[in-house]
């Protein structure tokens, strides 16, 4: 079955056409650009992923909604663009650090034809919130 749907993506895959493509360039925190070309209906964490993009830290739960490790910021006009966010997504993105008012989970964002040439800005500072919560724990109980 598995190697059914793998095969089946890849067929998918192999269809598309370049033209088909999302342009995605996003801002890293060493201020350099990357810009890589993907599939609608990816999310940005597949982006990174499959195409190795060298984003430190990204997607540390593989999009599992545990970490905000994949914290992305979108301009204004792409953001209104964006789907709803659920209220895990939100629970989530409180944790991260440098929210602002156009942040997503790139685990929870996916790609459509309206998104192509956006740009993303990878925040200067990350952090993971299931690395937080072992601290926190191992720290014992809260000093009086
Ligand atoms: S990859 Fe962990 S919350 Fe998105």
């Amino acid at each position: 079955m598995l190697m059914m749907m793998a095969s089946s993506l890849h067929l998918k895959m192999s269809l598309c056409r370049a033209e088909d493509k999302v342009t995605v360039h996003f801002l890293n925190r060493d201020g350099k650009r990357i810009t890589v070309k993907a599939l609608p209906g990816e999310s940005l964490l597949d982006v990174v992923v499959n195409n190795d993009l060298d984003i430190d830290g990204f997607g540390a739960c593989e999009g599992t909604l545990a970490c905000s490790t994949c914290h992305l910021i979108f301009e204004e006009a792409v953001y209104k663009k964006l789907g709803p966010i659920t209220d895990e997504e939100m629970d989530m993105l409180d944790l991260a650090y440098g929210l602002t008012d156009t942040s997503r989970l790139g685990c929870q964002v996916c790609l459509s034809k309206d998104l192509d040439g956006m740009i993303l800005r990878v925040p200067d500072v990350i952090s993971d919130a299931r690395v937080e919560s072992e601290k926190e724990s191992s720290a014992g109980p809260p000093k009086i």
